[in-house]
């Protein structure tokens, strides 16, 4: 139909046409039932044609039509597509709203009237097009992290954006903050408005081409690095031999690697120890300093079931803890492809820890019912684990996580749960932990090190220290390094008792308190002072809490295998980097979790398990991947940043600023994570020297320079500065004077023990190494002296908590804790019947006349324990004492005030010169 623009017009031609389309039958019948057309009578009035609140024409805003009819009782149909409306068209009832040119017909119809002319009118919408958004950055080419904010001059305008080249619609992202550009990227922005055509589209390409980081120095401890985490499985397929093994099959999905949605994520998906071999090159460009590997050991062969979720390619499923597993490794579970990673690796300078899962085997059940196998010869399952002595606890799941008797006893997610002080099983852990050692193993991480026996743990991490494999790399400086996971909240109940644990037994723990807060903050944007916060109470402690002793030992991290990615929970890639910057600049020996270098994530069921184990999909350059070698560089070259301690110098919601600081060197870090408000900063104090001072990432993060003047040690002014919005600037000053201790590695061990001392300012020739126990001062025979690393032998001293300084000439460094054990350790299961009854906030405890007792202690910290209690009355408490050693012991009550309920006398025992002990008393 012709557009009869400007007016209103009545159909007349078409209702005549209409009129004498009406079948005859129909204009009789309609004399007594009416017909199609509304019109009761041939001879009925006609109704009023409709009228329009609009008039037909041409207009530059949406306009907004009522249409009327004076015929009383009049429904209007009307159509707005161009077609002649009908009884079946829509029938009118508010204001139609028109933003584009539209022909709106209508015709009335009321009962008794013969339907109206249609009304019909043009509207020709010709909007102002809204402006071409602005960009604040001109396309071109920057050697430095750019922000683009975007504008729009039309007032009330929406700016939608693309950043990978295709042209934005309404479904594109919004904008609403400044863009992160640290790559080379085309933005392509549109603005949207009421009342206005969408604008034109405005693109901008920046080519951005950061610099190079400086090269990372060689290290000799993992301080001076940081360890990437690896689901073998998930990382890289080096062996496609090994993805479906004849004696496992079926456990494997060829789809993981390729695609994933349509993959099952509890099978396999052909990673292998190979893998990780041939990626070497990728890691060790990153300035990888150790690798934390998944389980490499054997796992169960069969599918456990849905409910178990399937496969052990996760390897926390072990049947067999002498073999590597087939999909890993090869058909004869041999150690091939594991010594073939830990030749390369070390060849690479990358440590090898490997993750050691001490409390359970596999599940209960199903699958092969908690199978336990000694290098392929089957020891148990859990169902026909009946004898006297058995390997495993036969208990219901932990449901009590303040309960320290469930927590360690209990078991842990249906998989069986070994009783470490049978002394088979002691043995045999102890057994695969020294076959690891001896294949070249630089450490471990100690899985759900919470739920093992604790006082266990202490006679394992005495084992690993004492080890003496005196070709092997695990003995080289620094090594062992062993660290374990307390899943835990820094509010928990069983917190302090996580800090007793790690403080006395040496096994340094996963910083998992502070991991809550990173992701608070980076992902959900919370405030930093839950960060800084944490790191008080860890390092500090509270008047009722005690501080962990060694705070650059906590092994920290934003995202593992068992939780969902921070990528999943709302960080983007700028704030991925803000975590990584803080993660490597923080005390402790960070760990980053694969992929993350890559934005790697699957948000499906909220990215939780299993789609946090995401197959890495590429092993490319990233402006991440730049990042980690910046600050690898930095680790590896000040070791302020690996011993130093970490002072907050100033905070608010958005902005941390806090100082790492040992002897002569500083670093001070500045993250803004505000997505759009640059910071003013004053009042910045801080111990760089005076001077000016550029960024050391080079402006990769958008950061800023700064002045410091004055002249104080510690207190040096920073001129006022601004600093950038979603920034992060690092400022370095580096000098070697004087000694300072950063860490000892063990930190905990016998008399004869070869430990590493590491720090800065010790001199180039040979000073002293002095251990101090109460009023004895004894002078450590050294091995190896050089300005950062002294390896020394613990002296005879006595057992207990001793202090060590470095001195060189004159200058003697602050003092380092050292915890002296009495020789080497056996565990040995105490344990009392007629326990007092007990208020809820008493705690058991026991004390003896040894360092590994208490030194007859009766405080919280100075006693061993708290004592679990199976059940009332009785109290059940491993102890790892030293081997062949007569020792006195007691129990007591310590109550919330301090006071004491004690046995009245010591008992006497004679700890066996191996295996596990058992002493059982009555109160
Ligand atoms: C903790 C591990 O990190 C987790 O992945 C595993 O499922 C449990 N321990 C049980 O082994």
């Amino acid at each position: 139909m012709a557009p009869r623009l400007g007016r209103t017009v009545m159909k007349t031609r078409e209702w005549i046409g209409r009129f004498v389309a009406v079948p005859l039958l129909c204009v009789t019948a309609a004399l007594m039932a009416g017909c199609g057309g509304g019109s009761s009578s041939s001879s009925s009035s006609q109704a009023a044609t409709p009228a329009f609140s609009v008039s037909a024409g041409t207009y530059t805003t949406p306009q907004s039509v009522k249409i009327t009819d004076t015929t009383a009782g009049a429904t209007i149909y009307y159509t707005t597509d161009g077609t002649t409306p009908t009884t079946s068209s829509a029938a009118y009832s508010t204001p139609i709203s028109v933003a584009t040119t539209t022909t709106i017909e209508a015709m009335a119809v009321v009962n008794g009237y013969t339907n109206s002319s249609v009304a019909s009118a043009t509207y020709t919408i010709n909007l102002a097009q809204a402006a071409t958004p602005a960009f604040s950055v001109s396309a071109g080419t920057y050697t430095s992290l750019q922000s683009v904010v975007i504008t729009d001059s039309t007032a009330g305008a929406t700016i939608y954006y693309t950043t990978d080249g295709t042209t934005p619609t309404t479904s594109s992202s919004t904008y609403d903050a400044p863009i992160p550009v640290a790559t080379t990227t085309t933005i392509k922005a549109m603005a949207v408005s009421s009342n206005y055509a969408s604008s034109n589209v405005a693109a901008a390409t920046y080519t951005i081409d950061l610099p190079a980081a400086p090269a990372i120095a060689s290290i000799s401890d993992i301080h001076q690095g940081f360890i990437y985490q690896i689901v073998t499985d998930r990382f890289f397929d080096g062996d496609t031999t090994n993805n479906n093994p004849t004696e496992s099959p079926d456990l494997y999905d060829s789809l993981g690697f390729t695609d994933p949605s349509a993959a099952n994520w509890n099978y396999y998906w052909g990673g292998d120890l190979a893998g990780i071999t041939q990626k070497l090159a990728y890691l060790q460009s990153m300035g990888v300093a150790g690798i934390w590997i998944s389980p490499p050991l054997a796992n169960i062969r069969v599918n456990a079931g849905s409910n178990n979720g399937y496969t052990g390619y996760h390897g926390y499923w072990t049947r067999d803890y002498k073999q590597i597993d087939e999909h890993f490794g090869d058909d004869s579970n041999s150690w091939t492809a594991f010594d073939a990673l830990v030749t390369a690796a070390h060849a690479d300078n990358i440590r090898v820890y490997v993750d050691f899962p001490a409390n359970d085997t596999n599940p209960t059940g199903a699958g092969e019912d908690g199978s336990l196998y000694d290098n392929g010869t089957l020891i148990t399952t859990y169902s026909t684990d009946t004898g006297a002595v058995p390997y495993y606890h036969h208990n219901a799941n932990v449901n009590d996580w303040t309960n320290r008797y469930q927590v360690q006893y209990y078991t842990l997610e249906g998989l069986a749960d070994l009783d470490q002080t049978n002394p088979w099983v002691d043995n045999y852990l102890k057994e695969a932990v020294r076959l690891l050692l001896a294949h070249g193993v630089d450490g471990f991480r100690f899985d759900a090190v919470k739920d093992v026996n604790w006082g266990w743990q202490y006679s394992l991490e005495n084992f690993i220290a004492n080890w003496n494999g005196a070709s092997s790399p695990a003995r080289a400086a620094g090594q062992p390094f062993v660290f374990g996971e307390w899943d835990e909240g820094s509010g928990d109940t069983l917190y302090p008792d996580s800090v007793k644990f790690s403080n006395n037994s040496g096994m340094n723990l996963l910083d998992y308190t502070l991991y809550w807060q990173l992701v608070d903050v980076f992902a959900s944007d919370k405030n930093f002072s839950e960060i800084d916060n944490e790191l008080t109470l860890e390092d500090s402690g509270t008047s009722s809490g005690q501080a962990f002793t060694q705070p650059n030992d906590l092994v920290t991290f934003f995202d593992n295998h068992d939780n969902a990615r921070i990528m999943s929970q709302g960080a983007d890639q700028m704030a991925v980097k803000q975590a990584i910057s803080f993660l490597l600049t923080c005390r402790g020996v960070p760990v980053l979790y694969y992929g993350d270098e890559q934005y790697l994530h699957n948000d499906t069921d909220s990215g939780d398990t299993p789609y946090n184990r995401n197959g890495m999909s590429s092993f490319g350059s990233t402006d991440a991947v730049l990042l980690i070698q910046y600050l690898a560089a930095l680790r590896a070259s000040n070791p302020a940043v690996a011993y130093g301690t970490m002072t907050q110098r100033w905070i608010n919601d958005d902005v941390y600023i806090y100082e790492r600081h040992l002897g002569a060197n500083v670093v001070l870090v500045a993250i803004n994570k505000n997505k759009s408000t640059d910071q003013a900063i004053s009042g910045l104090y801080t111990y760089l020297p005076p001077g000016t001072y550029s960024d050391y990432l080079a402006q990769t993060m958008g950061g800023t320079g700064m002045t410091v003047t004055g002249t104080t040690d510690s207190n040096n002014p920073v001129t006022n500065f601004t600093l950038p919005h979603r920034s992060v600037s690092v400022w370095v000053s580096s000098g070697s004077v004087p000694p300072s201790i950063g860490s000892i590695v063990p930190r905990v061990a016998n008399p004869g023990t070869t430990i590493t001392v590491s720090g800065t300012g010790f001199g180039a020739s040979t000073g002293t190494v002095n251990f101090t126990v109460g009023s004895a001062t004894v002078a450590a025979q050294t091995t190896q002296w050089s300005d950062g690393q002294v390896t020394a032998v613990v002296p005879e001293i006595a057992a207990g908590s001793a202090q060590v300084t470095v001195s060189q000439g004159t200058a003697t460094s602050s003092t380092a804790p050292f915890q002296v054990n009495t020789a080497a350790l056996i565990p040995v299961n105490f344990s009392v019947s007629s326990v007092p009854s007990l208020a809820t906030s008493d705690a058991v405890m026991l004390t003896g006349n040894l360092a590994e007792l208490g030194n007859e202690a009766t405080t919280w910290n100075g006693a061993v324990g708290p004592v679990t209690i199976p059940s009332t009355g009785n109290g059940l408490l491993t102890v790892s004492v030293p081997a062949g050693s007569t020792l006195q012991f007691k129990f007591f009550v310590l109550h919330s005030d301090g006071t004491v309920t004690s046995e009245t006398s010591y008992h006497s025992y004679s700890v066996p010169i191996s295996g596990v002990g058992t002493e059982a008393v009555t109160w």
